[in-house]
């Protein structure tokens, strides 16, 4: 669905899916040359990066890997406590490999430091990290991020792939939710 088609539980259109393609268009460019000659595999974090593991793959020229983690921040509502729980692990031993970890977006950055951390003492050749979307604002611990869409602000967002209680996922922009749909 697109943003028209919810009018009354969006306040703002961040960015359309145009702008967003564009953006991963120009990500997958530097990724290319990055990574060139290398064996990459790319982890995405369910289920937010859903979509921007699908689009960016295929924007991708070379062969790459796939592979997926399923991790739950307890915490209530719209915010992220930085307690993680895996739900999924990866199959694949990243010994020796060249790891990109696929994110949907950086709010207090609390997932993915412990992440980084857990992806570390598995043995990685290297670990870097895609963001669509980042928070400056919100940012309670510092991530090194390489590659960066957008930083946007610190309002709760929703579509392409970002859910409030499982919906809006299928929106195809990403959109501020309306407060009046969480409070
Ligand atoms: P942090 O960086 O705070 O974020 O550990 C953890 C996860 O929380 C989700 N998240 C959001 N989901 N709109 C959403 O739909 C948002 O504004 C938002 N902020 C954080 C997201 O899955 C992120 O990986
Ligand atoms: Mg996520």
């Amino acid at each position: 669905m697109r943003a028209a088609d919810i009018p009354e539980d969006i306040t703002e259109i961040l960015l359309t899916e145009e702008q967003i393609h564009e953006k991963l268009a120009e990500i997958a460019a530097q990724v290319a040359i990055d990574y060139e000659g290398k064996n990459l595999l790319l982890v995405g974090v369910l289920k937010g990066a859903v979509m921007v593991m699908a689009d960016f793959a295929r924007l991708l020229p070379g062969h790459i890997a796939m592979d997926w983690m399923a991790v739950s921040s307890y915490g209530a509502g719209t915010r992220s406590s930085g307690v993680v729980q895996i739900r999924k692990d990866l199959d694949t031993d990243l010994h020796g490999r060249h790891v990109l970890i696929v994110e949907d977006i950086i709010d207090s950055g609390l997932t993915l430091s412990w992440l980084l951390e857990n992806f570390a003492s598995r043995g990685a050749e290297s670990i870097e990290v895609l963001a669509l979307l980042r928070k400056p604002e919100a940012m309670k611990v510092h991530v090194d991020c390489r590659y960066v869409g957008f930083d946007i602000p610190n309002e709760f967002v929703i579509g392409y792939g970002l859910d409030y209680a499982e919906r809006y996922r299928n929106l195809r922009d990403v959109a501020v939710l309306a407060p009046h749909v969480y409070s």
